[in-house]
């Protein structure tokens, strides 16, 4: 049975591919909204005017709806002075030890403009946006409304649901402990907002009446029934297609992800100085006692930002953030369509075998 969700969107699958700021190109996100999912862009880390571009290249290659995501965030913040100098130091420090010939320096801001993002999301007009970090005003819900865009909350607990569907947005994402990248928690500490996608997507179903996505840990067809069974309205999967070729994952990343284990998949704060889920390593390791003096983001996001270029340069996938989600062992690197293909026959051979 086709959901409002697939319905208003004209969607053939229950598919979403996540957003993935970092990692999506509009390759990417055309070739899964051509292959009948929904293609995103996520674009928290995007100047305005390439989010247009970037939208406009979408365009240029599907003219089926995609989705723009956005990270919800303040315009002008507190930034703590002593921890950034504490920051530098250690960081430079580190790129010294690892033979890394670049320094920290204090960038002209530390993130883009939410508001100039937000005007430039809705001056590209997708069929869909979405928005992770935090909650967005009614009267930012009401712009959205009058270009008649299709709007969805991320939540990582049932409250976070709540406070999405009561402030009247179209759909929430269930984001489960599972999943890769930062998390989107946003009324509680990180810790307390690890809920496993089988206890978060029931408890959310039952809790609000609008359409629930389920986000964590789903890389194949068989991952996308249950989390239907559960009450889905469609799986919103990021890990799976990081080793497509259109994605923008560095060759190291990828490899990395073929041989991820379980247990060393974890929740990072050290890179950008918000939580976010990906495969451990030397950087991690090396910094982890520091964790709770680091900065928070975007300020240390962009403290970061001369290391990870380096580092990806130099190949050195032991020194970045790779991200990633529990089940990333299971990736299978193949061309975003095909995936699609292999997902949705997975899919229905899973629903054949159950109601057989
Ligand atoms: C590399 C990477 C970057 C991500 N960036 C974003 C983002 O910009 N916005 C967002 O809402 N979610 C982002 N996410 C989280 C995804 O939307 C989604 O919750 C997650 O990928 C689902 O878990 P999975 O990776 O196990 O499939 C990102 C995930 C990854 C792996």
């Amino acid at each position: 049975m086709p959901s409002s969700l697939l319905h208003r969107l004209g969607m053939a699958h229950p598919l979403i591919q996540a957003p993935m700021s970092g990692a999506n190109t509009p390759a990417l996100a055309a070739a899964v909204s051509r292959g009948g999912g929904l293609g995103s862009l996520g674009v928290g880390y995007t100047e305005p005017q390439a989010i247009l571009d970037q939208a406009a290249q979408v365009r240029a290659q599907t003219d089926k709806p995609f989705a723009l995501n956005l990270f919800v965030m303040p315009d002008t913040f507190e930034v703590d002075e002593a921890a950034v100098t504490r920051a530098r130091e250690r960081l430079d420090a580190l790129m010294e030890r690892e033979g890394l010939a670049v320094r920290t320096s204090r960038p002209p801001h530390w993130a883009p403009s939410f508001s100039d993002q937000f005007a430039a999301l809705c001056e590209a007009r997708p069929a869909v946006a979405s928005f992770v970090f935090n909650l967005i005003t009614p009267a930012q819900l009401r712009e959205l409304r009058r270009r008649d865009i299709y709007v969805i909350g991320t939540a990582t607990t049932v409250a976070e649901a709540r406070a999405w569907a009561e402030l009247g947005v179209d759909a929430v994402c269930v984001q489960g402990a599972e999943a890769g990248g930062h998390r989107g928690t946003f009324l509680h500490q990180p810790e307390e907002a690890l809920i496993g996608l089988f206890a978060l997507l029931p408890l959310t179903v039952r809790a609000v009446d609008i359409p629930v996505i389920a986000a964590g840990g789903i890389m194949d067809g068989r991952g996308m029934l249950a989390a239907e069974v559960l009450g889905a309205a469609a799986s919103q999967i990021g890990t799976a297609f990081l080793t497509c070729p259109e994605s923008a994952a560095a060759d190291a990343w990828k490899h990395d992800l073929t041989q991820a284990e379980d247990h060393r998949v974890g929740t990072i704060r050290s890179f950008s100085g918000r939580a976010a889920r990906g495969l451990q390593n030397r950087y991690t390791q090396a910094m982890h006692p520091y964790e709770a003096e680091l900065p928070a983001y975007p300020v240390l996001n962009a403290l970061t930002a001369p290391l990870r270029r380096a580092a990806g340069q130099a190949g050195r996938g032991d020194l970045v953030s790779e991200w990633c989600g529990q089940a990333a062992g299971l990736v299978r690197p193949m061309p975003a369509a095909e995936l699609v293909n292999v997902l949705m026959d997975e899919y229905r051979a899973a629903r054949k075998q159950i109601v057989a």
